[in-house]
């Protein structure tokens, strides 16, 4: 048992809260400019710390986002008024979360796979975020599905890495967000993205429980089990909720709290859509809270709005507000289509 122990099961507790999920807003330096470019925003500090301010500053935000992914960078942020993000975060009732792994980079001797890096001296710097007043940490692992990938190799370094980060997360305080991301990328059929999903999770266990890491205070994020995005047929709703849950069912024990998901590049719509399924028609077959930690699927209106012109501020925190409560609502098993229009 961490010393910790108590004040995590109260992290996890405030974190899958009834009608909350988590939004990801922590894309690291590189992602955050490559979406600026796209629009033609300046890639600079200052833009990037406006634009983090505008969503941590929307109002009630709270109401739907029971916690936040950062950023280093953005941590050590502070509003144009001088208060650092942490307090505003804290003082609006949203826990501040920490992105801990450093990238996922070439995995040596795979072709074509990844691996995180981000291990060393990581015990270091849990204590420095969790002086800083992070309660939750997040370690992303991605996988990628080719004809013969993924490889037994690839899934343990990926595996192995998370359990070594969420043992140092529990041992220092921080609730650790396991998520081993099955890329949508590809022309892949669901049955494929189901079986890959199936051996990704049964070896990211395997390894949490080597390294003895308790599973009932540690949230997972999983990517859904979804079609690849260039797969000439794409299933349904229903289908993707059916096989995501009997997934899920089959692979995650009972004693792990919550789950909830990225949205990995589904449209905003869909991954409001799924969610909502999943919990409109399965959740007697959940016995996790099930819920939403997506970051482009609820910051993509926001942002696309904000163009980097501070004029579009208060638009931008309503089209955020409206996502975020879509996906409370999809987290309820009570979001229709038609509230899409409701801005
Ligand atoms: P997306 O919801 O955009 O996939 O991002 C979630 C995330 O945190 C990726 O690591």
């Amino acid at each position: 048992m961490s010393a910790y122990t108590q004040e995590l099961r109260s992290t996890v507790r405030a974190m899958m809260a009834d009608g909350k999920g988590i939004l990801a807003m922590d894309e690291s330096k590189g992602t955050c400019d490559r979406r600026f470019e796209k629009l033609g925003i300046p890639t600079t500090e200052e833009r990037r710390r406006t634009y983090r301010e505008l969503i941590i500053t929307t109002p009630q935000l709270a109401d739907f986002v029971s916690g936040a992914i950062l950023f280093d960078e953005t941590i050590r942020q502070s509003t144009r008024e001088g208060i650092p993000f942490v307090k505003v975060m804290q003082t609006a009732g949203m826990i501040p979360g920490i992105k801990l792994d450093l990238g996922a980079k070439d995995l040596a001797g795979s072709p074509g796979e990844k691996v995180t890096e981000g291990l060393d001296g990581l015990r270091d710097r849990i204590a420095e975020y969790y002086q800083m007043g992070a309660r939750f940490a997040k370690w992303r692992a991605v996988i990628t599905i080719d004809t013969d990938l993924p490889t037994q190799a690839g899934l343990v370094a990926n595996a192995h890495a998370l359990a070594r980060y969420a043992a140092l997360c529990q041992e220092g305080g921080l609730v650790p967000i396991v998520e081993p991301e099955v890329l949508i990328d590809g022309a892949h059929s669901i049955e494929r993205c189901y079986e890959v999903t199936e051996r990704t999770l049964q070896v990211t266990f395997e390894q949490l429980r080597l390294q003895r890491v308790a599973l009932d205070t540690m949230i997972l994020k999983p990517s859904m089990v979804i079609s690849g995005a260039s797969c000439s047929e794409q299933a349904s709703i229903e289908r993707v909720a059916e096989l995501t849950v009997g997934c899920l069912r089959n692979n995650v024990p009972v004693s792990v709290p919550g789950i909830a998901f990225l949205s990995g590049g589904q449209s905003n719509e869909r991954a409001t859509a799924h969610l909502n399924l999943i919990n409109a028609q399965f959740a007697a077959q959940c016995p996790w809270v099930v819920t939403f930690s997506y970051a482009r699927a609820i910051q993509q209106p926001a942002l696309d709005c904000w163009h980097g012109d501070d004029a579009n501020i208060p638009t931008a925190q309503q089209l955020l507000y409206h996502r975020a409560k879509l996906n409370g609502a999809a987290r309820k098993g009570k979001y229709t289509p038609e509230m899409e229009q409701a801005v």
